[in-house]
């Protein structure tokens, strides 16, 4: 087991990793000074069928009295973040808490769950606690630490929410073991991304052990996720607001990957993590055209290396110009005004802003198939 804590002035709090943490939620939300009684868990079907038994006897054993709220079904998991479910989970806390005030939140899931709950335990009543139990590598290793919380609006993702931490993350590696495969690969390309922005370390151990030994040995697998959580934790310990130009090293492979994953999300072809893989390949190749990256082997090696974890290096039937378009570069905007994170040699990377748009296109195309 690992305990990382995310030092802030006033939020600090513990992300706990390790096996079979579900039975000891209950304890372990006591110990951190969470008096409520009663929990609300928020879930999705497919995550509650599995865990929610084991979650729910550890809280009876702490006098905690849980309900469930589960986001109803949709074809996307996105779609829980919408206004709707948002709302229907505040009625249902309001009808909870009645007289006694004695509410807190807890997620259990991915991404998608951690943003809802989190955004709904920090507008109602000017907010409860919440606490974290992801259930996706991405949330494990991402979305669950550092307290950005938001819901989508149709004009677009992320647009309403708030910074508000949650009070203990309890990373169950276990509860990646039901994961489908396309999906635990996508979180391989945030672990990647840590060890290209900070850890050659951890670069250099997924390099050696791909992704069938991780899988194998459940310490490695605790032990990469952890190194992963130091550096999200360290990140935002010095930025937590976002307001200093440190959270932004995070992004990463995400100015194209977001562009990318906006460009295709009609025909859904590349989920976060997949078109982050090749946003992360784009950035070393503008890197290297701007004369930043002199190392011509990280690229190579981040091909490789994404490879064995299953991720795509080249996007197919999409139009670059979409992609180009998804970043900003439309007949009525103007020129020049984009911003990535580069890197300038493995563990070392560099914000560099207005990029000439021949340059991205260039480097776009590499990646066409
Ligand atoms: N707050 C942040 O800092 C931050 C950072 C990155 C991403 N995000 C957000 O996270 C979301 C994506 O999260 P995600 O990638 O975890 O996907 P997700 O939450 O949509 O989960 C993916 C799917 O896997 C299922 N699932 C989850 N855990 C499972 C398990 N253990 N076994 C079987 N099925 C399981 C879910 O029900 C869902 O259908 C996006 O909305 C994104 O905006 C937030
Ligand atoms: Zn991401």
């Amino acid at each position: 087991m690992n305990t990382i804590r995310v030092n802030l002035s006033k939020n600090a709090y513990p992300v706990i990793i390790g096996a079979n943490l579900l039975v000891q939620a209950g304890a372990r939300i006591r110990r951190e000074g969470i008096v409520q009684k009663n929990a609300l868990v928020v879930s999705q079907k497919e995550v509650s069928s599995l865990y929610e038994k084991t979650l729910l006897e550890s809280f009876k054993k702490e006098g905690i009295d849980a309900s469930i709220f589960l986001t109803p079904p949709a074809k996307s998991s996105e779609a829980a973040k919408s206004k709707d479910v948002f709302w229907k989970l505040i009625e249902r806390m309001a009808a909870l808490d009645g007289k006694n005030k004695s509410l807190f939140l807890v997620a259990l899931g991915g991404g998608v769950i951690g943003d809802l709950t989190g955004f709904a335990a920090s507008v109602y009543r000017r907010g409860v606690p919440y606490i974290q139990i992801p259930t996706t590598l991405t949330a494990q290793v991402d979305s669950a630490i550092g307290g950005k919380t938001a819901i989508d609006l149709p004009e677009g993702k992320n647009l309403l929410g708030s910074i508000y931490q949650p009070r203990i993350v309890l990373s169950d590696t276990n509860t990646l073991k039901s994961l489908p495969e396309k999906r635990f690969s996508e979180g391989f390309a945030e672990v990647i991304k840590y060890g290209v922005i900070e850890d050659g370390s951890l670069f250099s151990t997924l390099e050696k052990s791909g992704k069938a030994k991780i899988v194998q040995h459940p310490k490695l697998l605790e032990e990469v996720i952890a190194r992963c959580v130091k550096i999200k934790a360290r990140v935002v310990s010095l930025d937590e607001l976002d307001q200093k130009n440190i959270r932004i090293v995070l992004n990463f492979g995400h100015t194209a990957g977001h562009a990318l994953e906006a460009a295709s999300s009609f025909s859904h072809a590349y989920t976060h993590g997949e078109a982050v893989a090749i946003g992360m390949l784009v950035a070393c190749d503008i890197s290297t055209r701007l004369g930043l990256l002199k190392d011509p082997s990280l690229s190579a090696r981040l091909e490789t290396l994404l490879i064995k974890f299953g991720l795509p290096v080249f996007y197919k039937n999409i139009e670059t110009r979409l992609i180009l378009e998804a970043m900003g570069y439309d007949k009525k905007s103007e020129a020049g005004k984009n911003r990535f994170v580069l890197p300038i040699r493995l563990g070392k990377t560099q914000i560099v802003r207005d990029i000439p748009q021949e340059i991205i296109t260039e480097s776009l195309l590499k990646r066409k198939r």
